[in-house]
């Protein structure tokens, strides 16, 4: 399985800063990069057709943050699937604690929209996680199977999808979760895949929250772990390119 290295630049950059910054990354990593991983950028939806031409002769491939389950219709507002092909994505993010959180998405409007990708041929990453308070209390393995069994209840026979966790309170704070709280609930993510998914063995878990290229090695190094979401430390093509190459 490749090292999957996803970018999420959320609301960040202009057009110009997009095409350069991707041209950059594209200079930075040589062609034998991508026998061993893949890259995924994830800008923001006003961006992808650019940054989708920039990236079109060479291995790196882009994803949408954000759509709307359906192909095409009346929602103001939204980004449809035959948008997202016509654009020339092959991701899409799904329950990021920001749209959890921030736009209070729903399990309910979650699990539609994973559904959904898959049968439009887009890959969802699935994003998983549980707050600090949660943590607290205990429940991290709860909130992590909860999501899971949330989101993917409707059909288990599903196989083109990477989960990646992402506790909330390490996303944009700098608060790294430690090599032990990762590997826990990375063990336990994976189990919950194996027990539920024909092919749960083999669907990549990312890891998301603070990653930068100081702490970007000891992460990958974990077990049960096929890559990391990165936030913050992917807006410069140059630090980026330390973590896809670390
Ligand atoms: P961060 O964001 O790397 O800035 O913490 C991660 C994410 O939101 O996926």
């Amino acid at each position: 399985m490749k090292t999957i290295i996803a970018a999420n630049w959320k609301t960040y950059k202009t057009w110009d800063q997009a095409k350069t910054s991707t041209r950059e990354l594209i200079n930075l990593l040589p062609q034998d990069t991508f026998t061993e991983k893949e890259v995924i950028l994830f800008p923001s939806p006003v961006l992808l057709k650019i940054v989708a031409e920039t990236v079109q002769n060479s291995q790196i491939t882009c994803g949408a943050q954000n759509f709307y389950p359906v192909t095409e219709g009346a929602f103001t507002g939204e980004t449809g699937t035959t948008q997202l092909h016509d654009l020339g994505c092959t991701h899409v993010l799904i329950g990021h604690s920001e749209r959890r959180h921030i736009l209070h998405e729903s399990e309910e409007l979650i699990t539609q929209k994973l559904h959904f990708a898959l049968q439009e041929g887009l890959t969802p990453v699935l994003c998983i996680g549980e707050t600090l308070a949660e943590r607290k209390q205990g429940l991290v393995e709860a909130i992590l199977a909860g999501q899971l069994e949330s989101a993917l209840a409707q059909n288990k026979n599903v196989t083109d999808i990477i989960v990646a966790y992402e506790p909330v309170w390490a996303i944009g704070t700098g608060e790294v979760a430690g090599p032990e709280e990762i590997t826990a609930a990375h063990a336990c993510i994976r189990q919950w895949l194996k027990n539920h998914l024909p092919t749960g063995e083999n669907i990549p878990v990312l890891y998301g929250g603070s990653v930068k290229p100081k702490n970007c090695s000891q992460i990958l190094s974990l077990d049960n772990m096929n890559g990391v979401l990165v936030g913050g430390a992917s807006l410069e093509a140059e630090i980026f390119s330390k973590i896809v190459l670390a």
